[in-house]
């Protein structure tokens, strides 16, 4: 897909076949993670891969709105190093951006998923106490199977519902609160 089509019709995907994903297609979405930026280079983070159906359902367990991590043929948890707590979570966000949309652009969809017992998907994953956990991320592809339900979503989900809010909310010229663009 073109840069800007993977971008309009990312959404999140919580439904999945049980395709597995193919090895190179998760070592795209790896090295779309490592690639990102951030703050001072630092690099904070650590990427793990959760595939084994015992540890997602584990997981899964986790977080609030989470059961769909156990119906993902794979799961990457971002940690962060405690040292870099400054700016862990922007740098999270850019490597998952870059994963979800590595993943999108081969057909992958994902969701982002909060893991709010912190303690037990520590204790799961077996992270120790130097790292945080950032977010989970369920990665499949789009239920059900083929290239035709991806094109079926953009078309239901995506281009009839936005579902983001327009720029003129969101947008300010030069100082807080001016909405439109003077010129001169
Ligand atoms: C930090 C963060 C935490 C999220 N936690 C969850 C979650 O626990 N469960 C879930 O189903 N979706 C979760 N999401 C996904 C959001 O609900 C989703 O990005 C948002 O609703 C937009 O969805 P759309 O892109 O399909 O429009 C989370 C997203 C972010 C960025």
């Amino acid at each position: 897909m073109e840069t800007w089509e993977v971008i309009r019709t990312k959404r999140a995907v919580r439904d999945y076949d049980d395709r597995p994903l193919p090895e190179r297609v998760l070592h795209r979405i790896l090295n779309a993670g490592r690639l990102a930026g951030s703050a001072r280079n630092a690099q904070p983070w650590r990427f793990i891969v959760v595939r084994e159906a015992s540890q997602r359902q584990r997981l899964s367990r986790c977080g609030r709105f989470a059961r769909h991590l156990a119906h993902a043929p794979c799961v990457i948890v971002i940690c962060t190093d405690v040292q870099h707590r400054r700016w862990a979570a922007f740098d999270a966000g850019r490597a998952a951006q870059n994963m979800v949309l590595a993943a999108w652009d081969q057909g992958v969809g994902s969701c982002v998923t909060a893991l709010h017992d912190e303690a037990s998907a520590r204790e799961v994953l077996r992270i120790p106490d130097t790292f945080d956990i950032q977010v989970a991320i369920a990665f499949g592809y789009p239920s059900p199977a083929g290239e035709g339900p991806i094109h079926r979503f953009i078309r239901e989900r995506v281009l009839r519902v936005t579902g983001r809010r327009p720029l003129h909310e969101l947008v300010y010229y030069e100082v807080w609160g001016q909405t439109s663009h003077h010129e001169g």
